[in-house]
């Protein structure tokens, strides 16, 4: 660990650094920290600034967000769940498997056998759309994504909330295109990337948690997002988080556009009942939360 000035942190993973900053809001700002990357404009931007205050210099709009979408806002943060809860109850769910996998900590949705089902549909999602990075965020512990990786080289960062599995990853996983970030992906400033694959995340999350992790990826200003989605469903249950259900991303309250693509995970277990998962391609730009 390296410590910098006007940043908490510098901690190093994976063999990159990354700055670990405080806003004001308390919300950590993660960048990468390194000479070929210096770090992105700093996280939200903001729209209250006063320039141009010469006469002859036409002063730039200023974009107030309306009343109602700061209300809104407020209320989204009353009801998201703080980090520390988060990293506990995921911390909890990792070291207690609870998932109840002998293969993955992730569960028995990420075992290898769940991953070839659908994993050359995913490299060729790749190639068709042109992504030359990815953030996958939540990375879990990697065990069928490392077979996409094996497959097709791409700029590839990991995130996951639970500290000790980003070590074990960083450990095993780590290579030169490849880099694993602890962070929270409902606030954490994430590193910009054509693409963030949140495949089984949202599902574990609150309403309220799951659009802050949607706003938060189209902050980092990734193009796309690919992430898990059942198609058949007509209705969207809320959750503490930590919890599982299915959500359909096109239904309230999330109300997302007809996809760009899909991928069928075809899934087939538990009798059949989860035979719509599929993981969906949308423009981060076309989605509003
Ligand atoms: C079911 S696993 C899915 C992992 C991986 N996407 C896969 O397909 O195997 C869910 C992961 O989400 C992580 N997680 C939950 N909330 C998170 C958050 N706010 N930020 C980052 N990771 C989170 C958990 O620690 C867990 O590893």
């Amino acid at each position: 660990m390296v410590v910098a000035s006007n940043s908490r942190s510098v901690q190093r993973s994976g063999g990159d650094a990354h700055r670990i900053a405080a806003d004001g809001s308390g919300n950590r700002r993660v960048a990468r920290y390194d000479s070929a990357h210096a770090p992105r404009a700093e996280g939200r931007s903001s729209t209250f600034s006063i320039a141009g205050t010469h006469p002859l210099t036409q002063p730039p709009a200023v974009t107030r967000p309306s009343l109602v979408t700061r209300t809104a806002r407020r209320l989204a943060a009353h009801f998201r769940t703080s980090r520390d809860r988060l990293q506990r109850r995921f911390t909890t769910i990792y070291e207690n498997n609870e998932w109840r996998s002998d293969e993955s900590a992730s569960g028995v949705g990420s075992t290898r056998a769940r991953g070839a089902d659908f994993q050359d549909d995913l490299v060729a999602l790749i190639n068709r759309w042109q992504i030359s990075s990815i953030v996958d965020a939540p990375c879990g512990d990697l065990n069928w994504m490392r077979n996409v990786l094996a497959q097709r080289e791409i700029d590839y960062t990991g995130i996951d909330i639970v500290p000790a599995l980003i070590e074990r990853v960083s450990r095993a996983h780590s290579e030169s295109q490849r880099r694993f970030l602890c962070a929270d992906m409902t606030r954490d400033d994430l590193p910009a990337a054509d693409l963030v694959l949140c495949r089984d995340g949202l599902v574990h999350l609150s309403f309220a948690d799951a659009r802050a992790a949607i706003r938060n990826f189209q902050r980092s200003r990734a193009r796309y997002l690919l992430t898990t989605t059942f198609v058949a469903r007509t209705k969207n249950a809320d959750i503490p988080t930590g919890e599982w259900r299915v959500l359909n991303l096109e239904k309230a309250p999330f109300r997302f556009p007809p996809p760009l693509a899909v991928i069928d995970e075809r899934c087939r277990h538990s009798g059949g009942i989860y035979r719509d998962k599929r993981l969906a391609l949308w423009e981060l730009a076309a989605i509003a939360v």
